[in-house]
């Protein structure tokens, strides 16, 4: 069973003997390898039971860092990483060939983002490589938000989890690739929409609903729990069904209140703590006895949009 704690120099030592470790960041724990070594890169893979299509995310703690590994860094990634970056953001790079084919699924692209975690960044500053780092989940399900979700999950497959506490953030970063000298949304997340287009006006989604071989995060089904997830108006679902035994995740009110499968996740009406919060109520509700989880659509804001993309995803698991 992974070791629990807050040793970054024991992380360290892991990753340069070429093993795979937890780690915290502000968006989701990653599941972490020396991105530089096909070997360890392969273990991440085995431990997500992960699609080899599905490409990794590199994790650094300085821009300087990432121009080592790419071939161009254009003038727009300049200003998102001088804006956002350490933040929830990731940018797509033309590869250096030092960045192995397994690493980016054989795309000329690599994913680069520096992660807004003092844990992390102390343990990115103490190695000589990227770390490569999906979400800690077994593909398909719902992203660790703690170090104890990692732990329940996939504790019996990795030695060691730093522990940084709750996720800030709680959803996974925004990814953002350039086409003609554009950025390109490719998956919604933790960096809000209208953060960008602050800086460049409109901004193109790249969105696809079912499969996007660019970005397979964008799944049609994903970060599913094992329960059905329907996403409607919840106080009409209930009316219609009130015998069901059914978990509720809403925004701001309390649809059952004394019912603890009622989840409320952010009684002030706060998008952001709502994100912190959404995919802890997604585990807590697998785990409990119920038959189906019930939530609404958030307002489309901020972080809303990326709340309700989530929540769109899990819900077509069982379709
Ligand atoms: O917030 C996050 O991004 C977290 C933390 C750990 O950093 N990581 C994360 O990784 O969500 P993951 O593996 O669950 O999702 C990464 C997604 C892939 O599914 C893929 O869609 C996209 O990043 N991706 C990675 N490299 C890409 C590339 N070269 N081109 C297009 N999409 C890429
Ligand atoms: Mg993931």
């Amino acid at each position: 069973m992974a070791i629990i704690g807050t040793d970054v120099r024991q992380a360290a030592e892991l990753l340069r003997s070429g093993q795979v470790v937890g780690i915290p960041t502000e968006t989701v724990y990653g599941l972490a390898a020396n991105a530089l070594d096909e070997q360890a890169v392969t273990k991440i893979f085995a431990v997500k039971n992960r699609p080899a299509f599905d490409p990794l995310i590199c994790h650094v703690d300085s821009i300087g860092k990432v121009k080592t590994f790419v071939l161009d860094f254009p003038e727009e990634a300049e200003i998102l990483a001088r804006n956002f970056w350490p933040g929830p953001l990731t940018m797509l790079f033309p590869k250096k060939a030092i960045i192995p084919d397994i690493t980016t699924s054989g795309l000329a692209t690599v994913a680069f983002r520096i992660p807004r975690h003092p844990l992390t960044l102390s343990l990115l500053s103490q190695l000589s490589f990227p770390l490569a780092a999906p979400s800690a989940n077994p593909f398909g399900y719902v992203s660790p938000t703690s170090a104890a979700h990692v732990a329940a999950q996939l504790g019996e497959k990795i030695d060691y989890i730093l522990d940084g506490g709750d996720c800030q953030v709680g959803i996974e970063s925004t990814i953002i690739g350039f086409e003609n000298s554009r950025p390109v949304v490719y998956r919604l997340g933790g960096m809000p929409l209208e953060l960008l287009q602050e800086l460049f006006g409109t901004i193109d989604l790249s969105l696809n609903k079912s499969s996007n071989p660019l970005a397979p995060g964008q799944l049609k089904s994903h970060y599913a729990p094992s329960k059905k997830v329907i996403v409607g108006d919840i106080a009409a679902i209930l009316a219609e069904n009130p015998y069901k035994k059914a978990g509720i995740i809403s925004f701001k009110e309390n649809y059952q209140p004394g019912n603890d499968s009622s989840i409320v996740l952010s009684s002030a009406g706060d998008l952001q703590e709502a994100a912190k919060n959404l995919f802890k109520a997604l585990r807590t509700l697998d785990s409990h006895a119920i038959e189906v989880i019930y939530t609404e659509k958030f307002p489309e804001i901020g972080l809303g949009k990326a709340i309700n993309d989530r929540l769109q995803r899990s819900s077509t698991h069982h379709e």
